[in-house]
């Protein structure tokens, strides 16, 4: 009986250790399926809207549908892109010129051809609802 006692309260333990190191949902990764299933194109307003037709025609080969990363390119729907480690600006930039790869293993980003700063910021708007949408602002 103490035997049994015993090894609960191991058991007991080992569950209570396994729930604290588990990440919290800050560094936790943001799957692909989550991201997909929980965005709606409803809730976005009409510029987001046509920022998505915009990222889906020229960003979406590399950073996925909804922005959630392919083996090309990284999600943009990501902590790391959140508006105050990667302004507006940098979205600007890294349409007009490209991105010498830093934060991935994916390569460098080129210049996305036939697309201007109006309509890039429109993707932007797009990013950021989507961004919201997930706790990342
Ligand atoms: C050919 C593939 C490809 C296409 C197309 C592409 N990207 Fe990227 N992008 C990348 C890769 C790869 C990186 C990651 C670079 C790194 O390692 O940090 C990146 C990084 C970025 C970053 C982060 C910039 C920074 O300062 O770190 C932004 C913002 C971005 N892309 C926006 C866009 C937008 C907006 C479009 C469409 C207009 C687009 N990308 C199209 C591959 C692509």
């Amino acid at each position: 009986m103490k035997k049994i006692l015993i090894l609960g309260l191991i058991a007991a333990s080992a569950i209570a250790w396994f729930s604290a190191t588990r990440p919290t949902q800050d560094t936790a990764k943001l799957e692909t399926t989550d991201a997909q299933s929980n965005i709606q194109t409803s809730e976005l307003s009409p510029a987001a809207k046509t920022g998505e037709t915009y990222f889906n025609a020229k960003c979406s080969a590399c950073h996925g549908l909804n922005a959630t990363g392919t083996e090309n390119g990284p999600p943009l729907i990501h902590k790391i892109y959140e508006p105050n480690h990667h302004g507006d600006e940098s979205f600007q930039r890294a349409a007009a010129f490209g991105v010498q790869s830093h934060h991935w293993p994916f390569g460098n980003m080129p210049p996305v051809q036939g697309i201007n700063r109006a309509e890039v910021a429109k993707i932007i708007r797009y990013i950021r609802e989507v961004q919201k949408t997930h706790g990342i602002y």
